[in-house]
């Protein structure tokens, strides 16, 4: 027994499966999870001593790469300021205005008017559609099969990565009455929307969808279907709720609004961001248009509330990320991930394995298969046997890919020559691995 599985074993006596989210337990990969003690730059370490290139990046947040000592300093600053106090503090308003300053686009567009933080981005999620129905005083929800928007109730069906790789429809506990005010619908399909719009629009809230979808591997929206969404949602008085808790501040400075609103302008009500908000801490936020946000109490008849939201050092990490990520930092994770994920192809296409780079933005992902898939059900068509050789020879070699072939992989521009090189060198037997998986 190594002492991951140690741990492992360990952990499994007093925590349910021995993790804390159920992705981080290896179970479509197999094998033990490692334990880590530390993360420094572009590398994570485990309880062996042994480092890995880090291509999850905490499932996001760490843009910057892992302890950035611009982030660091300012929680260490804010900590021995006190780690909470239940109150108002100038920090938050700050990151409000930042977030508000950021996500604009080049027409001027600036669909922040209010923010609120909160501290996961379920909660964010979970209070935007409250928010919705309060404010609409409707009822239905939609969202798109493969989207994932956190472990709410209303949101759990057919939600991605975490269920499809535990190959779960749905989770047990939630009522079949707030089952059915869940109307899921296939990805990048307008005329399935239309249907249901035309069916029930009229107590339609909200339609929640992510930016562009990341939680069954990367498949962005068909262009100007996103703008599409929102004119159908207004035709018919219903609001949109962008997610950008995993595109937010990683794909672009604004996000994948940012990115699209570029040639495709239109203009969310409400948009969710996690993640690279926080800075790697528990912070999340909603955000939208004025007569919509304040809905929320104490303005509004919403009610939320949280003892730990706008938490300052929570705080100090986000202030601290979303400043140093600039546009060199855009630059750079862009860069990476052209050379990395151009690096996983030549050697797949060396060893005859199908498939397709997703790409959106700074984030990718492959699928294996030979056509790009549009919805959840073309993703889960794919080979999908061939990740987890793929995986633990890349393991082996010391690169940690997300432990799921319906995830994202994530880099950061603490990237450099040797973290790049490592990863390149890993490929070819990774890629070998693959070619020989059955299923
Ligand atoms: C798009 C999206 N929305 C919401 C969430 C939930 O965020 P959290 O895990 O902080 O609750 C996630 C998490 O991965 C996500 O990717």
């Amino acid at each position: 027994m190594s002492e991951n599985d140690d741990q492992f074993a360990r952990a499994r006596v007093s925590i349910p499966g021995g993790v804390n989210s159920p992705v981080r337990a290896f179970g479509s990969v197999g094998g033990t999870p490692r334990f880590l003690v530390s993360a420094n730059g572009a590398y994570v370490t485990d309880v062996e001593g042994r480092n890995y290139v880090d291509l999850v990046s905490s499932w996001g947040p760490a843009i910057l790469g892992h302890a950035h000592p611009d982030a660091v300093k300012a929680v260490q600053d804010a900590a021995a300021r006190g780690l909470s106090f239940g109150a108002s503090t100038p920090a938050e308003t700050e990151l409000a205005e930042l977030v508000r300053a950021r996500v604009t686009n080049a027409a001027g567009d600036a669909p922040i008017e209010k923010l609120r933080l909160v501290s996961t981005g379920t909660e964010a999620t979970m209070t935007a559609i409250r928010l919705a129905r309060g404010f609409t005083g409707r009822e239905l929800l939609i969202k798109f099969a493969g989207h994932y928007h956190g472990h709410s109730d209303g949101l759990l069906a057919e939600a991605g990565s975490g269920l499809a790789t535990l190959s779960m429809p749905g989770s047990a506990g939630v009522t079949a009455a707030t089952a059915a005010q869940t109307i899921v619908v296939p990805y990048n399909d307008l005329e399935a929307l239309r249907a249901v719009f035309a069916e029930r629009g009229d107590n339609i809230a909200a339609i929640i969808f992510e930016a562009a979808a990341a939680n069954m591997g990367v498949v962005v929206p068909q262009p100007g279907f996103n703008a599409a969404i929102s004119k159908l949602a207004h035709e018919y008085g219903a609001l949109t709720i962008i997610d950008e808790v995993l595109t937010g501040f990683r794909v672009g400075p604004a996000g994948w609004w940012g990115l699209e609103s570029e040639t495709t302008p239109w203009i969310p009500d409400l948009v969710t961001f996690g993640k690279v908000v926080g800075g790697g801490m528990p912070l999340a936020a909603l955000g939208g248009r004025a007569d919509v946000m304040d809905y929320l109490a104490p303005l509004g008849p919403v009610y939320q509330a949280g003892t730990l939201s706008g938490n300052p050092v929570a705080v100090a990490a986000g202030l601290a990320t979303l400043r140093a990520a600039d546009d060199a930092v855009y630059a750079k994770l862009h860069a990476v991930a052209d050379t990395i994920s151009a690096a996983v192809s030549t050697a797949l296409t060396a060893e005859g394995v199908a498939h397709v780079v997703q790409r959106a933005g700074t984030l990718f992902s492959f699928v294996f298969s030979s056509t790009a898939p549009q919805n959840y059900d073309e993703v889960r068509a794919q080979d999908a046997f061939r990740y987890p050789p793929f995986f633990h020879a890349m393991l082996d070699a010391g690169v940690s890919l997300p432990p799921s072939v319906y995830e994202a992989w994530f880099v950061s521009a603490a990237f450099d020559d040797d973290a790049i090189a490592r990863v390149v060198a890993a490929l070819p037997a990774a890629a070998r691995a693959a070619a020989a998986a059955t299923p």
